[in-house]
């Protein structure tokens, strides 16, 4: 660790002032900076942050405490996180995590005596399909991924590497892709749909085309992405911002991992067509800071662009200038709620905000917004080519055209995969992922904040709103598998500990209810009288009095395991 006290100040100030003369919406970028630096961001970076930024320095340490990335005292300079999420579970993360601290000689949260090691717990890395997992952040070079765990690579400072496993039925997104680097620009083409909107539509008419192709959000909410464009396009008050959501953080979902580390190009292209359609000259993409090679690929991508005349002042000479910033998030799950994020980008504690108003009016910094999550932005270029018939090819009339699926856990080959939907979960399971490994016990939809379903459900067909009509839900897409080996109040144990951990503490509904839900769920094997009631009655008051989604969705798999296997919960 460095000493921020002596002569490293003097690069201290130096690397503070590559953000002189910013707002403290630099907060975030800045803090990034001297964390990647030093390991740790001490009194002295307070200070001098605080007087670049004109933001109190209790402000600046109330930002660093809410971000598990981010550490107000020196940790070790290796600091390696070994994810202990369902799929990483059921991969063997435990034992790994154990092996990894007995060769340092120390204990998970622990730090080895000569300062060189912290080893952590954590949860879901977006990596589950090659699970176990691990992140591993190094003074001065910042972060990398592992997966699955290779404990001598990270021990000896090697490179971790993860590809790609994707799969298609509809080759619409994921087609004739590499699957270990990013498509090139030259791989990727022109931006030929960007083109057209800007020499041949109207911003209302890219609008009415989205709006005819019944495009609904692909990160869960499902809420009709024409009319979120409409609102905000027509919203009093300039100017108008986009911002991607790339901060997919639920466990189980990887896809917009996937898509932003293979096809940045795609997201760049839907991200400047939903600008130019809302009138915003300004875009920021909030990625996961777990996510570093997602991060690299998307900063090159945006280079080429830029120099393509893709992005940036006065594109192919339309007169319409687009420019795009990329945002880290630091570790917390609660920043891909959409208003939470907003407060993330400006440089603030990622709470989430009391909806109405709706950022469609009152969005980041307070002005028109529209939220769109990776995969969503990544379906318009293909809508604005071939139109909205053309994408209701696929699906039924309330969930059109084709959707990203995230298979993980007990099945052949873990991965993603592109679905029409519509298609049957068994489809998936058995044709795209190869079958279970073992006897089929469950399946959890739609991951942490999703539901259960029994083996006797899997034709169900993977829509909206067939899922919904059994109680069940797709969300955003993943789907993690289990066989007959896995004790299921394991994997509770598991979801319980993660919503305890990423409940941000604004509202009691979801404070107080996720740290009790998991006291209960550590003790289901040996569980106190009334035990079964107090989990019935702490879920319901999260569901029906949480202030954001997360609180209201943090006992939807322990309410539907009741109910699948009430056998597991004694009175
Ligand atoms: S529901 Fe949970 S995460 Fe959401 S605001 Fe309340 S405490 Fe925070
Ligand atoms: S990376 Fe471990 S469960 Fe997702």
């Amino acid at each position: 660790m460095v000493d921020q006290t002596s002569p490293e100040l003097v690069t201290l100030e130096r690397l503070a002032a590559d953000f002189a003369g910013r707002g403290r919406d630099a907060l975030l970028p800045a803090l990034w900076a001297v964390q990647t630096a030093y390991g740790y961001i001490g009194p002295e970076a307070v200070r001098v942050l605080s007087q670049t930024l004109d933001i109190p320095e209790a402000d600046i340490y109330g930002v660093i405490g809410f971000y598990s990335m981010f550490y107000d005292r020196p940790a070790g300079r290796t600091i390696i996180r070994v994810c202990t999420s369902p799929s990483c579970g059921l991969a063997g993360a435990d034992r790994a995590l154990h092996t990894l601290c007995d060769r340092l000689g120390t204990v998970p949260g622990g730090t080895t005596p000569d300062g060189q090691y912290t080893v952590e717990q954590t949860t879901c890395l977006g990596l589950c399909e090659h699970a176990p997992a691990a992140l591993v952040s190094r003074q001065g070079a910042g972060e990398q991924q592992y997966a699955p765990i290779d404990i001598d690579a990270i021990l000896a400072g090697q490179p971790g590497h993860h590809n790609g496993v994707i799969g298609s039925m509809t080759r619409v997104l994921l087609r004739d892709l590499p699957t270990d680097r990013a498509q090139t620009l030259a791989e990727y083409g022109e931006y030929v749909a960007l083109q057209r909107a800007l020499s041949d539509l109207m911003p209302e008419e890219v609008i009415a085309k989205i709006e005819a192709s019944g495009l609904v959000g692909r990160g869960g909410a499902a809420f009709p992405t024409g009319l979120k464009w409409s609102f905000t396009r027509r919203a009093p008050g300039t100017p108008h911002y986009v911002v991607c959501n790339a901060d997919e953080s639920e466990p189980g979902t990887f896809k917009d991992r996937v898509l932003l580390e293979i096809r940045p190009h795609l997201l760049l292209e839907g991200l400047a067509i939903c600008a130019y359609a809302i009138g915003a000259e300004q875009a920021y993409i909030f990625i996961r800071g777990e996510y570093p090679l997602a991060t690299e690929r998307l900063q090159q991508a945006i280079a080429e662009a830029e120099a393509a005349g893709y992005l940036g002042e006065n594109i192919l000479g339309s007169g319409f200038s687009l420019h795009v910033e990329v945002r880290r998030g630091a570790g917390a799950y609660i920043c891909g709620e959409e208003t939470a994020l907003f407060e993330a980008i400006e440089g603030k504690r990622g709470y989430p905000r009391i909806k109405p108003p709706f950022p469609t009016t009152h969005g980041l910094f307070g002005k028109p917004t529209v939220i769109n999550n990776v995969e969503t932005l990544c379906k318009v270029p293909g809508i604005i080519n071939r139109g909205g018939r053309w994408f209701r090819q696929w699906g039924t009339d309330l969930s059109t055209g084709i959707k990203l699926v995230a298979v993980s856990g007990h099945v052949q080959r873990p991965g993603v995969y592109e679905i029409p939907l519509g298609v049957t979960l068994r489809h998936v399971l058995e044709a795209l992922c190869g079958g279970v490994v073992g006897e089929l016990q469950a399946v959890l939809m739609g991951g942490a904040a999703g539901t259960f379903l029994r083996p006797e459900e899997i034709d169900v067909r993977l829509t909206f709103e067939d899922l919904r009509a059994i109680g069940s839900t797709l969300g955003s897409g993943a789907i993690m598998v289990f066989n007959d080996t896995v004790d299921l109040r394991d994997v509770l144990r598991r979801i319980g500990e993660f919503f305890q951990h990423e409940s941000c503490g604004k509202c009691y509904p979801c404070q107080l209810g996720t740290q009790r839900q998991k006291e209960i769920l550590d003790r289901l094997a040996t569980p106190l009288p009334g035990d079964r009631q107090r989990l019935a009655d702490i879920g319901q008051t999260m569901t029906e009095s949480s202030l954001c989604g997360l609180g209201q969705t943090a006992a939807a798999a322990v309410l539907s395991a009741m109910r699948q296997w009430p056998e597991l919960f004694p009175a």
